[in-house]
């Protein structure tokens, strides 16, 4: 299992997160925190900003790292030889993918190759966990769903695309050169720190700054009519280590609840959560070129795998996003 690397003599899982600095990121290294015999490493960029992270000062080592930039990456490989790496870096947001192709592909597969070829080139058996997205299936037809890992990858954005051949390096790279690559396909997953451009954190900020009078009450919306499967991320970043603590290399893994919900049926339940009463106000910024209509998971085969279930109900993760944006707000 790679490096182990006895610290005051006990011997500790070198784990390191690229993109700790975001949602998914700051969630997993709380989590990993918590465990027994793991010391956390993560990446972070210049401009990268550490709101997430700040509860976690002193519990886990940070980087600067341009995983764009092989000498960068190879440095940073170098130093910490990890026995795990969580490869969360990305662009993640759907419609920037659309304003910047370009940067949004090069961001997602070079920073990934430049992790694959530091690990060939120090020599070393680390596991990766490739974080690829539903977005890589795209267009999927009703009789498909729920989704399973054989369905046909019909990418519908530049970033589906962009997942879709991250996914495929990391099958080249372990066919190839047998690197210890686990990949897997992560549906939609929210709660406290999400980014505000997302849907379920765009509604409820917007709540939020309606109850404290900051906005008139009337909320912006865009396509209700699309449907995603929600996990919570704190049941996700669990799902990612059992990933690499049993995975099989090579193989691929969807991970989500399998609990699907209308865009605006979640918005309905959201609403039920404050007293305000809010005009919906369709906003055509929000409309995507083109937009995944229905993403249903079928997480069986990861399940089988590992005995992951997700634990947390939708309706939490919901409460504790608001709640979250309420105290930024309260904080304004
Ligand atoms: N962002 C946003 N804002 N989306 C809206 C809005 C709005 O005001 N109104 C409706 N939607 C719809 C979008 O059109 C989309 O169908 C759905 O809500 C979810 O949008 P996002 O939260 O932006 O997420 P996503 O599904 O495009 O992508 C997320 O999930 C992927 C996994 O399926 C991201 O987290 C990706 O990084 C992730 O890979």
């Amino acid at each position: 299992m790679g490096e182990s690397t006895p610290r005051e003599g006990v011997w500790k899982l070198r784990v390191l997160i690229t993109g700790i600095t975001g949602f998914t990121g700051s969630h997993l290294a709380e989590y990993l925190v918590t465990l027994h015999g793991v010391e956390v490493f993560g990446t972070y960029r210049v401009r990268s900003r550490m709101d997430n992270l700040v509860h976690l000062q002193g519990q886990i080592h940070l980087l600067e790292c341009e995983l764009k930039d092989f000498h960068s990456v190879n440095e940073l490989i170098g130093k910490v030889r990890p026995d795990y790496i969580f490869h969360l870096a990305a662009q993640s947001f759907v419609p920037t993918s659309w304003n910047a192709p370009r940067d949004t592909f090069f961001n997602n597969v070079l920073g990934e190759i430049n992790v694959f070829e530091a690990i060939r080139l120090h020599k070393l058996s680390t596991r990766i966990q490739i974080a690829g997205s539903s977005e890589e299936y795209g267009l999927v037809y009703p009789a498909e769903t729920p989704i399973n890992e054989e369905n046909p990858l019909r990418p519908l954005s530049p970033y589906g695309v962009s997942k879709v051949a991250q996914d495929l390096f990391g099958y080249q790279y372990f066919q190839s050169y047998g690197l210890d690559i686990v990949r897997t396909r992560t549906f939609n997953h929210e709660g406290p720190r999400r980014g505000e451009a997302f849907v379920l954190s765009n509604f409820a900020k917007q709540i939020a700054a309606i109850e404290s009078g900051r906005r008139p009450p009337v909320l912006a919306v865009g396509n209700l009519d699309a449907q995603r499967d929600f996990t919570d991320v704190r049941d996700v970043v669990k799902a990612y280590k059992l990933a690499l603590d049993l995975g099989v290399p090579g193989e691929v893994y969807n991970i989500g609840s399998g609990c699907v919900w209308r865009i605006g049926d979640a918005l309905d339940q959201l609403l039920r959560l404050t007293p305000i009463q809010v005009t919906i106000e369709p906003d055509p910024d929000r409309m995507r070129p083109s937009d995944v209509p229905l993403l249903h998971c079928d997480m069986s085969k990861f399940a089988a795998q590992t005995g992951w279930r997700p634990e947390i109900p939708f309706a939490q993760t919901l409460a504790d996003l608001l709640n979250y944006w309420r105290t930024v707000e309260a904080g304004r």
